[in-house]
């Protein structure tokens, strides 16, 4: 199998063509699609249309799948895939509504952050529900010296949803069960990381409410929340992002080692409907 890739965007992101996702890979495809991916952080393939099971495969080709925090939006018969959707059956969400309509990197809230995200887009509206991506290897590259010396060797303390509000409807205290509160203790991660595989190193921390940054240690809380503040302002330009927009039969993936991701499902009207089937591998304690 011959694959073909191409840039989509400024300073990451891929096209690959000539890949069935539903066929097994020999090795030197498998390599020569690995590297794409290390290469080009997010790659898209068009017109993929998979079941299930061939999803979670090809998924696993990456290596341990883990799945979602919250066990109630797992695929019936393969837990490791996430379903994503904003439909409603027999009175129950059939998925996650929004994933992440904030800027975040899978699973940064856990002591093992994420490696890859893959999404297969199952169905798709006519407008609306794209993805952002943001290079945060990028951000980082050409971020002034000034900043970058005040956030080498930051480490932030985090925790899954949580916010200094424990009113607010998405807070973890009111979402998750006492054994998912228990799976999602504080972590501490380093403000910018290194790429394990190609050692480059990038910006860690993001703004989500998902991320639940609680301090940056070593600064009193005002002057912590102004530096990631500034962080934030910095590393969300436009000239870092780029936007993909979704045909049904996409496979999307993405290494959330060096990138921010977000979705759009927060303005997505309801009548839009929009579902996808996601898979998150394990990843490597951040340093
Ligand atoms: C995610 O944040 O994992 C999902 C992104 C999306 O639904 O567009």
């Amino acid at each position: 199998m011959t694959i073909t890739v191409q840039r989509l965007g400024e300073t990451f992101v891929a096209a690959v063509e000539g890949l069935d996702a539903a066929d097994p890979m020999d090795e030197a495809t498998w390599a020569a699609f690995y590297d794409a991916y290390l290469e080009h952080q997010v790659l898209v393939l068009r017109d993929q249309p998979l079941t299930a099971r061939q999803f979670h495969d090809f998924g696993a080709r990456f290596g341990s799948i883990e799945p979602h925090t919250v066990e109630m939006y797992h695929h019936e018969e393969f837990p490791g895939i996430t379903i994503l959707s904003n439909r409603v059956e027999l009175g129950r969400p059939k998925g996650i509504r929004d994933a992440g309509s904030e800027w975040h990197s899978d699973y940064s809230y856990k002591a093992t952050a994420a490696n890859a995200t893959m999404l297969h887009a199952l169905e798709i509206p006519d407008v609306g529900g794209d993805t952002y991506f943001a290079d945060m290897a990028a951000a980082y590259e050409v971020m002034p010296a000034e900043l970058k010396a005040r956030v080498e060797e930051r480490k932030v303390r985090q925790q899954y949803r949580w916010t200094r509000d424990r009113t607010h409807p998405e807070n973890r205290w009111n979402l998750l069960s006492e054994a998912e509160r228990d799976l999602t203790p504080e972590v501490v991660h380093p403000l910018v990381r290194t790429h394990p595989e190609v050692d480059r190193k990038g910006l860690f921390v993001t703004p989500a409410l998902t991320s639940g940054n609680k301090e940056v240690i070593g600064l009193d809380e005002a002057a912590g929340m102004a530096l990631l503040d500034e962080v934030f302002e910095h590393a969300t330009q436009p000239r870092f992002q780029f936007r993909h927009q979704w045909r049904t039969g996409d496979l999307v993936l993405w290494d959330n080692r060096t990138l921010m991701h977000h979705a759009t499902t927060d303005i997505l009207p309801p009548e839009k409907h929009r579902t996808l089937h996601r898979i998150n591998t394990q990843g490597s304690v951040p340093y």
